[in-house]
């Protein structure tokens, strides 16, 4: 008799042969395509991401040519996939890649995990899916159906359970077929084994689950308690010069590094949105300038906070650009700003700019 782990690897993996979806990424077998898929996976769902994988390997076919592209245009094909450092870390593992290993993606997993942007998930899940490497990936989904599996107690977005879900994957890789295995898992956690609602009667691993065996499937995974997300109210000015506007480059490093915004910032408390608007240009790029009218208000919720956002027309007054804080900017017509990579936010008003061209 086959211990009931080996049964559910089995099992599982005989599902995935016969079930999964067809997706782009699972009709090739370049690690390149792969990878690509895995690193925009890894925080967004399969529905958001094939477009921009589509578009992304139309734009960059291979990673010589990602490689030798500038950062912006990397920035711009990802433009609303959200967690920009993915793309920059992405773009700079594709030049390590080529320097270091004349194009050809590392098979070594331990050179692999190396490289910017690539940790223990992308590791696993681009060398097995890719190469059969027998390493087990695990994501929240398959966090989830390991924790519904064997009833786990430890949270599961506790970041010191991460070694407790590993381990239990470790033990379930199916070694033959690491890259299905693992594919199986998240397919399992994407398609049946769901947040709410999990379908368990189409599970085929039903039998071997510990929470459903004791009717607890909804109490797992165990979750702990987030702190509530901050909200932000920034002002932004449109600086107006003739029919062009004034663009900055947020930095490198941090919350939507290397995207290109107005420039503005945070309304301190006792102050109005008009004054925090002309106080944050004059910081950020040494400009003074009247506000002529309001554009609007947007509101949007990224991950880890919420802005509202109130947006002016400002007209400049005097000053000659010196940056603190931005690292770059361009005087830009309208049109031109589809060629930058914008957060979110600031895409929600500039229609509002477009319609009010007139006033200009
Ligand atoms: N999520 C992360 N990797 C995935 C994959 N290869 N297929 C479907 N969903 C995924």
């Amino acid at each position: 008799m086959k211990d009931p782990n080996h049964r559910i690897t089995t099992d599982l993996v005989a599902w995935y042969h016969g079930e999964h979806r067809r997706l782009p990424w699972r009709d090739t077998t370049n690690p390149y395509h792969i990878w690509v898929s895995e690193v925009m996976l890894q925080q967004t769902r399969v529905a958001t991401v094939i477009p921009y994988y589509t578009s992304f390997l139309e734009r960059f076919p291979d990673i010589g040519t990602l490689a030798s592209s500038d950062q912006d245009a990397v920035l711009k094909a990802w433009e609303g996939l959200g967690y920009y450092a993915r793309a920059r870390n992405l773009h700079r593992a594709a030049s390590e890649v080529m320097r270091r290993y004349g194009g050809e993606i590392p098979r070594d997993a331990e050179l692999f995990r190396k490289l910017p942007g690539v940790g223990q998930y992308i590791c696993a899940a681009v060398s097995s899916i890719a190469f059969d490497t027998p390493l087990a990936a695990v994501d929240g989904n398959v966090r989830r159906v390991l924790a519904r599996l064997f009833a786990v107690k430890a949270p599961v977005n506790r970041s010191s359970s991460g070694r407790e879900f590993q381990q239990m994957a470790n033990v379930l890789l199916d070694r033959s077929h690491p890259g299905d295995f693992n594919q199986a898992m998240m397919e399992l956690g994407a398609t049946i084994c769901t947040p709410t609602k999990p379908v368990c009667g189409a599970c085929p691993v039903a039998d071997y689950c510990v929470a459903r065996d004791s009717e607890r499937v909804v109490d797992f995974p165990v979750r702990e308690k987030r702190k509530p997300i901050p909200q932000y109210h920034v002002a932004v000015g449109v600086i107006e010069d003739g029919d062009r506007v004034l663009i900055t480059q947020r930095p490198q490093s941090g919350l939507l590094g290397g995207l290109w915004e107005f420039p503005g910032g945070k309304v301190r408390s006792g102050e109005s949105a008009e004054e925090a608007c002309r106080r944050e240009i004059a910081e950020e790029v040494n400009l003074t300038v009247e506000v002529s009218a309001f554009v609007g208000r947007v509101r949007h919720a990224y991950t880890h906070f919420k802005v509202e956002m109130d947006v002016f027309r400002c007209r400049y007054t005097g000053g000659e650009i010196s940056l603190n804080g931005p690292t770059d900017y361009r005087w830009v017509v309208l049109e031109e700003l589809d060629d930058y990579a914008l957060p979110r936010a600031n895409h929600k008003f500039l229609p509002l700019l477009r319609d009010g061209d007139d006033t200009a």
